[in-house]
């Protein structure tokens, strides 16, 4: 079953065409990777799933309703939760507060600070930080700070969740930890869009992969295709494995 639908979905900032053209489908139960050059247009793609920003053209369908007239707070009531590419504690509140503020405002909608407590709790036992709880955000590490923004979607109760390169700067076991985390998400039934550049991280969690390169979707397949294609190596692997090299 079809979750997410973007139909020849474009994005301009005056003259500036960021996307163009993009069809992209998520089944319920999938993890979608998107991958592709800095600049491509993925975090403008997730802004627009999100609603932080107007669409240009074309159409989103999330469970079969045109989004795009909606607004985030009304998407986030809807199931759709993401995280920032610039993780944003809310400084002066507790990691557990941080948490609380999803469960109140999401598709969770807790009514009393008990129950925002409790979903906020379980949210930091997934992710490995309920012993941090009342800590400060701003003195934890990054990768503590990365599961703190997945922490905060989840607790906003999402049936798509978008992750925004949560993974960026992880050491490897940090790194381990991460695609564990997501996995289990997906096993509860959380369809999730992932854009990633670490290559080995969104290829071991994906589905499929969705290459976008100067705001056109340029590939889209199971990982094991994605890095054999030649217009993927040229636009963006090559580059990147010949600099690793
Ligand atoms: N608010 C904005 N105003 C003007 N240009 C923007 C804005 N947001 C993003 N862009 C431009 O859109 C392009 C795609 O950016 P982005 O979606 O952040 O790429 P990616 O996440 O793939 O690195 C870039 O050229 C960026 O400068
Ligand atoms: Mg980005």
């Amino acid at each position: 079953m079809v979750i997410l639908e973007a139909k020849n979905v474009a994005k301009s900032y005056g003259g500036l065409k960021v996307l163009t053209d993009v069809n992209f489908e998520v089944n319920k139960g999938e993890i979608v990777g998107i991958i592709g050059p800095n600049g491509a247009g993925k975090t403008t793609f997730m802004n627009l799933i999100s609603r932080l920003t107007s669409i240009t053209g074309g159409i989103i369908t999330y469970k079969g309703e045109i989004i795009n007239d909606k607004k985030p707070h009304e998407i986030a009531r809807m199931g759709i939760a993401r995280t920032f590419q610039v993780v944003k504690p809310f400084g002066g509140l507790t990691v557990l507060e941080n948490v609380m503020v999803g469960a109140f405002y999401g598709k969770n909608n807790a009514k009393s600070k008990k129950e925002a407590i409790s979903i906020a709790e379980e949210a930091l036992q997934i992710v490995g930080l309920i012993d941090v709880r009342d800590k400060d955000p701003r003195v934890l590490p990054l990768a503590k700070r990365k599961k703190l923004e997945v922490a905060r979607a989840l607790a906003m109760g999402p049936e798509l969740l978008l992750l925004d390169e949560v993974m960026a700067g992880l050491s490897v076991k940090e790194l381990d930890e991460m695609m564990t985390e997501i996995i289990k998400l997906k096993q509860k039934g959380i369809t999730i869009i992932a854009i990633e550049h670490v290559m080995k991280a969104i290829m071991g969690i994906s589905d499929r992969i969705v290459v976008l390169h100067l705001g056109k979707k340029i590939a889209e397949g199971k990982p094991e295709e994605i890095v054999k294609n030649q217009d993927v190596i040229e636009a963006y692997l090559g580059s990147k494995y010949a600099k690793k090299e």
